[in-house]
């Protein structure tokens, strides 16, 4: 038994896609266990670009199983397309998916009701993705949500829903927020995305724990990141799921006791989607530069990526929580243009050193970047896959994080397709990636 998660470390978009889809060779059923899809994880395999945003990337590896698990948020419409976009592109999706029966189910009233909360005037606007994934994760939490399992189930769907629906409009009329909607049109639509999920549809748990006693190996697939984990993160501008370790297991029924191994992503610097503090941001010109040479432009919704240097603060603080095994660093290419690269080794909060991360994010929106300067390469690392062919500039940066973190640097990525990866020699990674 080897069990094995990929997680996000920063603010999402670390290259988890490309990373899983290496590794999935080595594992039998790839799951999701949080998030929605506001998540978008691309996958590049020679010239096709994948996107996955509620399928797990393993799925277009012949032979593999993937499981979206009992944590996410489901938007039917939305994974009815990626199915369909899949299968068009070749991919076998049907007899490979398996949808879990306790996720929860994505309404048109969760999208309406954050678009309502994202705009009130006074109240924190976060830059969400707009998919109603916190708006549906508040009504698993309050206990009144739909789950997979009802809306399959004719006996029991049209009434859940139209009482749900019936009070979600008081609400809405009570806070004269009531925009007219078509309560038995939208049954019908459910009723239709229904009927088309059931046959993806399974106990999550159930079928896991068959596949771990047929000696099957787990890859679990994070979305989003610790900084935007709904307890670590940074509170309120972050995403309503538990995308640290701990979210993996409770959003896939999977114990803590058979995860084996955690791989941690991070890009070479850093960069953000959306509202909130983000010590090492880069602005005007030099952050500019970054998103051009990172091509730093949402998966999901397009927005330019906020970019910025490397934070050892926030992964020391994602290692701390994630108790990580080895670390891949993505993105190494993009900075090879630099002269030198600033890589932020510490906080000061009014003038004075700050150890841990603030929860508050008033305090954290005034913390101010330690710098020290490393050399940058100025030649082109793009597709290099052995680690002694880097320039030594490039070896050194790679060294510097790794004596600030304590921890391995298992792999480097070194641009978007499968194959150009450094893998190092005799790392943990190593072993994960032979398998
Ligand atoms: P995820 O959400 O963590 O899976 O990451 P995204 O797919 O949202 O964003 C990562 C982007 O960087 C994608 O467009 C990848 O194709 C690309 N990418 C991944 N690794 C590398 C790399 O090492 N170098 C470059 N240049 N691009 C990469
Ligand atoms: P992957 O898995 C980057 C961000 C949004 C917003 C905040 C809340 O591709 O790394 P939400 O719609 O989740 O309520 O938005 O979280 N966000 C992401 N940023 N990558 C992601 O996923 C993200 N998922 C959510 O931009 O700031
Ligand atoms: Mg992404």
């Amino acid at each position: 038994m080897s069990n094995l998660a990929v997680l996000g470390l920063q603010w999402g978009d670390e290259g988890k896609g490309k990373i899983v889809d290496l590794l999935a060779e080595r594992f039998d059923v790839i799951v999701r266990s949080q998030g929605g899809h506001n998540a978008g994880h691309t996958v590049k395999v020679g010239e096709r670009t994948f996107v996955l945003s509620l399928i797990p990337s393993g799925i277009l590896r012949r032979g593999k199983q993937a499981v979206i698990g009992n944590g996410l948020v489901i938007d039917p419409a939305a994974l009815l397309r990626e199915i369909e976009t899949l299968e068009g592109l070749g991919v076998a999706v049907h007899g490979n998916l398996f949808v879990s029966n306790r996720a929860h189910v994505i309404f048109p009233y969760h999208r309406a009701m954050e678009r309502v909360t994202e705009a009130t005037p006074g109240k924190r606007k976060i830059g969400t993705t707009s998919r109603g994934i916190g708006p549906c994760y508040e009504d698993k939490m309050n206990r009144r949500g739909i789950r997979v399992a009802e809306l399959i189930e004719p006996a029991v769907f049209p009434e859940r829903f139209r009482a749900v629906a019936a009070e979600k409009n008081a609400v809405a009329k009570a806070l004269d927020i009531y925009e007219p909607w078509d309560v038995e049109a939208c049954l019908a639509e459910y009723r239709d995305y229904a009927d088309r999920l059931r046959p993806f549809v399974c106990d999550n748990t159930a079928f896991l724990n068959r596949a771990l006693k047929n000696g099957k190996r787990l890859l679990l697939e994070g979305a989003q990141a610790t900084m935007l984990d709904i307890d670590f993160g940074t509170y309120p501008y972050l995403t309503s799921s538990n995308a640290t370790a701990g979210g993996l297991s409770t959003g896939s029924g999977v114990s803590p006791r058979l995860i084996d191994d955690i791989v941690g992503i991070t890009k070479a610097y850093a960069t953000r989607v959306g509202e909130g503090p983000f010590v090492t941001e880069l602005n005007g010109a030099a952050g500019d530069a970054l998103r051009k040479a990172g091509r730093e432009f949402g998966t999901v919704t397009g927005r330019p990526r906020r970019c910025g240097w490397f934070d050892i603060p926030i992964l020391r603080y994602a290692h701390a929580i994630n108790h990580l095994s080895t670390l891949v660093v993505t993105k190494l290419d993009v900075l090879d243009g630099l002269e030198t690269i600033p890589v932020c080794t510490g906080y000061r909060y009014r003038g004075e050193p700050l150890d841990e991360m603030p929860a508050l994010c008033e305090v954290y929106g005034e913390v101010e970047p330690v710098y020290e300067e490393r050399p940058g390469w100025r030649c082109s690392t793009a597709g290099v896959t052995d680690f002694g062919e880097l320039p030594q500039a490039a070896k050194d940066y790679a060294a510097f994080l790794e004596d600030n973190l304590e921890l391995e640097i298992g792999g480097i990525s070194t641009g978007p397709e499968r194959d150009q990866t450094i893998v190092r020699t005799n790392s943990v990674f190593e072993k994960l990636v032979a398998g």
